[in-house]
């Protein structure tokens, strides 16, 4: 079966098609960056309108590379939740529409199920069952997956999530958006160990994080002049290695509690080149393997839509769908509340 997939949760547009017997056949993307880069922020209504515009141009183009037409599409499955409600709104209008035009069911998917199904697509493949850490600007949590739809919740962030992290205190460095990227790149360039950040609930005894006493750390140090403009990489790459230090042993720690060897990083921070390297090097500690999306999967995109709306059909756990193709959002929605 081919199904076309649509992401739409915040400023970036994907779209995609999986076939179930060929796998990914195309995705495409627009990113919103130039849009909201003079607002240091996703502006929600800009974000929305150019969904609007974008999501059928993307859909003719991946039919296009494809080699399909509308009339093959045996599914059409959308990102429902969490994200921007408008956002959101606007591919599920889009998707449901189509579906009802062609007569095929519209398939409601939850955008972190396909975060943290993405590494799946992956040439090295991790089996089931593994430790997913969710790493995105509207998450951090850490979860037992024992398969396709079963998502147990080990700990999660009980504040900012490391991309907002990323993001607020790029702000407040003068970055420009989109943070979490820029912060990084400067941090490369920096050491760490010159000024001292907190390593939040590093020793809390359980699965949770904290990232939000980081940024004021970073406020405190940039308010009271202590950070010259050209130390700025020095104090980017501490508050990374905090971020990274404080995920890494908590990843690790969750691996120990579940009895398990491979950990899949998941989300918009898995693109973070430290944050590899210090997984990588902590779980080949106790013998296990870190499986990361490729790289351009990392972010928001259409394919990981497509292919969670079709391991969930392989696995008969199609969601609900509606005949009458009446539809609502989700934007706040947790992923281990789901049923199997
Ligand atoms: O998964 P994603 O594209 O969107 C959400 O679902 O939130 O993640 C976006 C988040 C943003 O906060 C962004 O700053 C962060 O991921 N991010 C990074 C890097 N690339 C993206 N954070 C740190 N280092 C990176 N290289
Ligand atoms: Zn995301």
């Amino acid at each position: 079966m081919l199904v076309l997939g649509i992401e739409s949760s915040c400023d970036e547009t994907g779209v995609a098609l999986c076939d179930s017997e060929a796998g990914l056949l195309a995705h495409a993307l627009h990113s919103q960056i130039s849009l909201h880069e003079e607002y240091g922020g996703v502006v929600p209504e800009l974000a929305s309108r150019d969904h609007l515009r974008r999501v059928l141009p993307l859909t003719r183009k991946v039919l296009l590379e494809a080699g399909r037409e509308l009339s093959d599409l045996g599914a059409v499955a959308y990102t429902a939740g969490p994200g921007l409600a408008g956002a959101l709104l606007v591919g599920a209008g889009f998707a449901e529409s189509l579906a009802f035009a062609l007569d095929v069911p519209a398939l409601p998917i939850h955008h972190l199920e396909g975060h943290l199904l993405s590494p799946l697509l992956a040439k090295d493949a991790p089996r089931f069952p593994f430790v997913a850490l969710l790493v995105s600007g509207g998450h951090t949590q850490l979860m037992r997956v024992t398969g396709v739809g079963q998502y147990e919740l080990l700990g999660e962030t009980v504040d900012d999530a490391a991309g907002e992290a990323f993001d607020k205190t790029a702000k407040l460095l003068g970055l420009p958006y989109p943070g979490g990227p820029v912060l990084s790149k400067l941090a490369d360039q920096g050491k760490p160990g010159r000024y001292k950040l907190p390593r939040p609930m590093l020793r809390s005894g359980d699965l949770d994080f904290s990232f939000s006493g980081l940024k004021t750390a970073v406020l405190t140090l940039v308010r009271d002049g202590k950070v010259a403009a050209t130390d700025q990489a020095d104090l980017a790459a501490e508050f990374q290695e905090a971020v990274v230090e404080v995920l890494a042993a908590k990843a690790v720690a969750a691996l120990k509690q579940c009895r398990m060897k491979r950990l899949v990083v998941a989300g918009g921070v898995g693109a973070n080149r430290r944050l590899r390297q210090k997984l990588d090097e902590a779980v080949r500690k106790v013998d296990g393997r870190v499986f990361y999306p490729e790289l351009e999967l990392c972010t928001d995109n259409g394919a990981m839509i497509a292919f969670a709306a079709m391991l969930r059909l392989r696995a008969g756990l199609a969601p609900e769908t509606d005949a009458g193709h009446a539809f609502s959002v989700r934007p706040r929605w947790g992923l281990e509340t789901r049923e199997g």
